[in-house]
């Protein structure tokens, strides 16, 4: 029997060709689900991540209300040209505490993934009560209610266990410390060993130029100086991930 008379039997016969169909789509959908149940181990470890601080991730919560995810990318893409501009391309670890994450598609303005300690803090608030002040031709909108708006802070232990559900390894002692950790990071007089201590090279102090009020704006801020600034690439190692 030729192998053009096997292939007619197939055909002509339907429940023949069901079977067959169904075992050639069964591999190909096996080839590709398989490798989901292995996703932890295809994100490389990379020292220096960790989950964010209560603050930070208030911060981040208002990044996404407001839809800064519209203009602003956080991806830096393997090119010379966005290296250059931004510097190290973006490791997929330093988005995997991200939910949901803001890689984004849209430039308006420029990739924001590593904007942590490019500018003050200063910069920052008067950057974001009005733009072309210190940009003069730049077309993002004001954000100046931000530093009006107290920021809240009922729901802080709520977030970060809301967070905890979907896999960012936050402690139980995270947690109780959460509201007190959110207040102390942005209050240039508190203690901060706390904080310091939870979430390495957190950015301490007032964020909004005003230390007697905790706003909308200094969660904003903590969130922005610290976009980037938790790998250090100096001892980060392209061909390996490791020293
Ligand atoms: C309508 C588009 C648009 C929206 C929405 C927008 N931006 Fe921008 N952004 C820009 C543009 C354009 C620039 C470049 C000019 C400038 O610096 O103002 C910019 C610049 C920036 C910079 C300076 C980046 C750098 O490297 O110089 C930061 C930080 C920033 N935006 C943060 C934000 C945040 C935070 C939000 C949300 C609250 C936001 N932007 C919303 C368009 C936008």
């Amino acid at each position: 029997m030729s192998i053009l008379d096997k292939h007619a039997t197939l055909e002509r016969n339907a429940t023949l060709l069901l079977v067959g169909s169904l075992l050639v789509v069964s591999i190909g959908g096996i080839v590709e689900i398989a490798p989901l149940f292995y996703l932890e181990n295809t994100i490389e470890k990379v020292e220096g991540m960790r989950p964010y601080s209560p603050l930070e991730l208030a911060g981040r919560d208002i990044y996404v209300r407001e839809g800064c995810y519209v203009c602003h990318s956080q991806m830096i893409r393997p090119f010379r040209d966005e290296v250059e501009r931004y510097r190290h391309y973006s490791l997929a670890a330093e988005s995997m505490y991200d939910h949901p994450f803001q890689w984004g598609s849209k430039r308006t303005g420029p990739d924001l993934a590593r904007v942590g300690d490019r500018y003050s803090n200063e910069w920052h608030v008067q950057h974001m009560i009005e733009p072309r002040s210190v940009v003069p031709e730049s077309v993002m909108p004001s954000y100046a209610f931000l530093k009006e708006t107290p920021l809240e802070v009922t729901n802080v232990a709520m977030n970060l266990k809301a967070n905890r559900a979907v896999g960012v390894p936050y402690t139980d002692e995270m947690i109780d410390n959460a509201a007190q950790d959110l207040k102390a990071q942005a209050d240039p007089n508190a203690d901060t060993a706390g904080v310091e201590e939870r979430y390495p090279k957190a950015k301490l102090g007032d964020f909004d130029g005003d230390p007697q009020k905790l706003t909308e704006m200094d969660a904003l801020i903590a969130y922005l100086q610290m976009l980037g600034t938790l790998v250090d690439f100096s001892t980060y190692d392209d061909t390996t991930g490791y020293r």
